[in-house]
Order: structure tokens, then sequence, then C-alpha cells
């Protein structure tokens, strides 16, 4: 069998931004090559902040649609839908018991929601069983991540340890998130970009809306001749994703010289954004109005993760007891 185990998972919380794609997906699809990979849209996850059935349903669509448009190959990848494994959420139960409560309340990401004015509701807080849950269903090996989900990671490796020393060595310790060489991807107030904050640039925007997006982004007011600081600035930060060492060095010698507005540098990363995706809009607009292959693909990779996830529960239940 090729290379590693590999998971990773993506609420479907709203549409899938450059955040989700240079932190996450990009490298979910460079990985599905050489290794044993299972990504999936994380829709139970997402039910602790969206409880509008419709803009969930539909946000699950887009998620698939964007996965499979960017490059997401069901032949090589098991994709599939976090509600339709019921073996998750039976181990979440038994991994809640070992899961210390001082553990949940130090997460940054719990934390940060209710800092900006959520109510939380116990899956909030809960959140990262399942995700442990999640990881350690599949005998994860590797978990690529975006940074703000490292700590979740670290939860998952300690729940599990507690589990192998608690009753016998069963679960796969994962290994820390590996996208470690990503800054998180600013959002255009300059705060992370995350689908709960409305700073978001979506992958396949409307070119009208991106520029507009684009032309939104914060900077601040250091006069057109004056030299501006790259290391400070979410336009900067965002062009670097996409350009090559070389436009990187340049755009930051023009930053530091002066002479170049904001829009200059605004209109650079616009372009940018049009270039990256245009290979990809083709067969995102085919995707668009063909349910019934997502559904297939969405069906045909949960038979399969339905199967691993059964192993791994058949040996959790066995070790802690419940088995006859
Ligand atoms: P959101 O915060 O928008 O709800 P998710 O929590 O669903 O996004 O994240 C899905 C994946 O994208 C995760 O691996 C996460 O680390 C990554 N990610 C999300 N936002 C960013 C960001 N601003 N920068 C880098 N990675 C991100
Ligand atoms: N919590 C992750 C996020 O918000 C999504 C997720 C849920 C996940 N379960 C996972 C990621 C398991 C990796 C592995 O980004």
């Amino acid at each position: 069998m090729k290379g590693k185990r590999i998971l990773s998972g993506i609420q479907p919380s709203g549409k899938v931004h450059l955040g989700n794609y240079f932190g996450a997906m990009k490298h979910h699809i460079a990985l599905q090559d050489n290794n044993r990979a299972l990504y999936f849209i994380a829709d139970y996850h997402a039910l602790t902040t969206v409880q509008d059935a419709s803009v969930l349903h539909n946000n699950i669509l887009d998620v698939a649609k964007d996965y499979l448009a960017i490059g997401l190959d069901p032949a090589k990848t098991i994709f599939f839908k976090q509600s339709d494994i019921p073996q998750i959420f039976e181990l979440t139960w038994i991994l809640t018991t070992l899961t210390p409560m001082g553990l949940l309340e130090r997460c940054h990401s719990y934390k940060d929601k209710i800092a900006r004015g959520l109510t939380p509701n116990h899956g909030l807080f809960a959140y990262p069983v399942l995700m442990a849950a999640d990881i350690l269903a599949y005998d994860a090996e590797i978990v690529p991540v975006g940074k703000d989900q490292k700590q979740h990671i670290e939860v998952t490796r300690d729940i599990a340890t507690k589990f192998n020393l608690t009753y016998r060595e069963t679960l796969v310790i994962p290994n820390e998130y590996t996208i470690d060489n990503y800054a998180l991807v600013p959002g255009i107030d300059g705060q992370k970009m995350s689908k709960s904050y409305g700073n978001t640039i979506e992958l396949f925007e409307d070119e009208k809306v991106l520029r507009k997006k684009v032309m939104r982004i914060k900077t601040d007011s250091t006069p057109v001749e004056e030299p501006k600081d790259p290391s400070t600035c979410s336009v900067f930060a965002l062009y670097s994703l996409f350009a090559s060492e070389d436009e990187k060095n340049m755009m930051k010698q023009r930053y530091l010289e002066g002479g170049m507005s904001y829009k200059e540098a605004k209109d650079a990363l616009f372009e940018k954004i049009q270039a990256e995706f245009e290979p990809f809009r083709e067969k995102r607009s085919a995707l668009e109005n063909d349910i019934s292959y997502i559904k297939d693909v969405l069906r045909d990779g949960a038979v399969r993760a339905r199967e691993i996830a059964q192993n791994t529960l058949d040996r959790v239940r066995n070790a802690v007891g419940v088995s006859f």
C-alpha cells in the first residue's frame, strides 16, 4: 500500500475562501497522489454555528464542488460527508469520557468565538473531541490543516495517548499538523480570514465582486510617494501567496522605495487571484448543476470511510470492555 494515511476536513460553515485554499485545500490536492488520503466535509461540526437547514445544505454542496473543481480526484481519495459515518459519533462519546474539561477550556478557537460574541452551545465546547474522533477513527498518521487548527491536533494527541494508557495501545497517534510554513491568511479587514468573520475572498468570486473586495482590503493611510511596510500589509501578504519568489521580491522593493499606491498593489493582487482559479472555472461550472454526480461521489466515499471507521471502533469497543 502506498504512502501515509492522510486525513483532513473542512466545515461547510460558509463558502470556501483563500484561507482554506492556501492553508489547507491546495495541500490536500498535492498530497493525494502518493498517499492514502481521506478528505471530508465536517457538516456536524458546522452545526455548532449554522442552524439554517437550506444554508447548510447548499454550503455542503458548494464545498464539494469547490474541492472537486480544484482537483480532488475521487479515484485517488476517499471523499465523504462526516454525517454519513455514524461510527464517529459513538467514538466521540467514548473519547469525551477521557477528556479533561480544562483541556477544552484552553482551546483558542472556542475562546475566540466567544470573544466575538457567539453564544456558545455545548457542541462548540465539545468540538475538539468530535474532531479527535474524526482523526482517530481512520488511523490518520498526518493531518494537514492550517495554523489555527494546530491546537486541536494537540488535543487529539492528548486524548489518544490517554486512551492508550488507560486501556491498551489501540489508537494511532497522529502527527502534528504539517502545513506549518504558512502564516494565517488575512481577510479583507486584516484579521484571520474566516467564514465566520465575514471578511473572506472566495475561490470562484464573480469578477466584479472580486474587484470590489480586493479594493476594500484594509490598508494604512501612508501617502503614495512614501515608503510602505510590506510586513504589515494584508495586500502584500495575500499577493505573496500567489507570487513567485522573484515577483514577491519585486513587489517588496516597490513597497520599500515608495511611489507605489495601494491601488496598484491591489490591481496586481486581483490579476493573480483571477489567474490562479481560471484553469478550474470550467470544471466548477460543469459541476454547478451536476448534483447527482456529487451525491454519487460522496455516497461512494462514505461506504469506504465507514468500513475503516468500523474497524477502529471494533478495536476501541473491545479495549474499553463493552464488546461480548
Ligand atoms: P473557517 O475559519 O473559515 O471556518 P475552517 O475552520 O473550516 O475555516 O478551516 C478549514 C481549513 O482551512 C483548516 O485546515 C484551517 O486551518 C484552514 N484555514 C481557515 N482559515 C485560514 C486562514 N485564514 N489561514 C490559513 N488557513 C486557514
Ligand atoms: N476543525 C476543522 C476546521 O475548522 C475542521 C475539521 C473537523 C477537521 N474535523 C477535522 C480538520 C479533522 C482535520 C481533521 O478547520
